[in-house]
């Protein structure tokens, strides 16, 4: 137990490593439910440069860094280098949490359960829905293997239509849903978007500094949609500000955020952190920025 912010000797480090990781609010929200609890902890990020990650991973065991999140660009690359992978993580390709037990390191992929978590809080049922996935990437992957066992069908449009091939034919192959697979294009969101009970963007597009983008024309959007954008910075990204205008039910990334961070963190110290002061914490850092 420790008074205040002050670190010692016996101080527990806790961290996030990515490539660049100058954006991550982790730190933000981490140290806000360190100090909240007075635990003896810090939370730190590392920008690893992307031929360091073996040793950022000695470097871990070495230092005895005993929680550590993944971003961008290990989420998969890391995973070679784990003890033990439970086994959504398996299946979804890629982790973002890691517990160090005196080096024995295991990961997990805590942003499908904070993905899932958020839309569930936000009261949201993903059950027997129509979903339209924008983008197949690692979260896109982590969202379509935590929901595929309750949806209707998952309809993922991608950039690349060939990365939205592979991960559609591996969510029909493991749970039999209907999946289908499409190049991105305005027609092709306009058809999709008129079937979908659910919009979700997993893509960067409209992220900080690209804040007058959206990933689909707003004339896409109808009153019968769930808006969900798991792009967090800016908090109102002009997806969901066209979705609210379209009378839309919406959902933005900062809840996946801190629910993902809070499992996280209660899997590395036993201790259950106040969600409310950790999203408190990063809208006033973002309201600062
Ligand atoms: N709220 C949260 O807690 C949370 C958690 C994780 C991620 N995120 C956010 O989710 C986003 C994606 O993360 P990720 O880890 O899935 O990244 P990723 O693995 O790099 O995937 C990015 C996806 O977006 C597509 N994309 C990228 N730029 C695009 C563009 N200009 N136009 C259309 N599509 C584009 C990519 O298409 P291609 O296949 O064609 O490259 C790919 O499908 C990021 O903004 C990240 O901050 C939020």
């Amino acid at each position: 137990m420790i008074e205040n912010d002050f670190v010692t000797a016996h101080t527990t480090v806790l961290c996030i490593i990515g490539y660049p990781i100058e954006h991550s609010m982790s730190p933000i929200m981490h140290n806000a439910a360190i100090r909240e609890l007075n635990l003896d902890y810090i939370y730190l990020a590392f920008n690893i440069f992307p031929a360091n990650l073996n040793l950022a991973v000695k470097g871990i065991k070495a230092f005895n860094i005993i929680g550590i999140n993944v971003t961008i660009p290990f989420k998969q690359k890391i995973m070679k280098y784990l003890d033990e992978i439970d086994p959504i993580a398996k299946k979804i390709g890629a982790i973002n949490a890691i517990k160090n037990d005196k080096g024995y390191l295991t990961g997990k992929n805590i942003d499908a359960e904070g993905a899932m978590k958020a839309l569930l809080n936000a009261g949201y049922t993903v059950s027997g829905k129509n979903i339209l996935l924008l983008g197949a990437g690692g979260a896109a992957r982590a969202l379509a293997y935590i929901m595929a066992e309750d949806v209707h069908k998952i309809v993922f449009v991608n950039r690349t239509e060939k990365r939205a091939l592979k991960l559609s034919n591996q969510i029909k192959k493991y749970f039999g849903i209907n999946a289908e697979a499409k190049k991105m294009s305005k027609n092709v969101l306009k058809d999709e978007s008129k079937k979908a009970d659910i919009i979700i963007n997993t893509t960067p597009v409209g992220m900080y500094p690209n804040v007058d983008k959206s990933p689909i024309p707003a004339e896409c959007l109808h009153e019968d949609l769930i808006v969900y954008d798991i792009v967090y910075n800016p908090l109102k990204t002009k997806l969901i500000t066209d979705a609210t205008q379209k009378g839309c039910k919406t959902l933005g990334g900062l809840d996946m955020l801190v629910n993902q961070g809070a499992l996280a963190f209660e899997w590395w110290t036993n201790k259950k952190p106040d969600t409310s002061l950790m999203k408190k914490k990063i809208i006033e850092f973002l309201g600062k920025s």
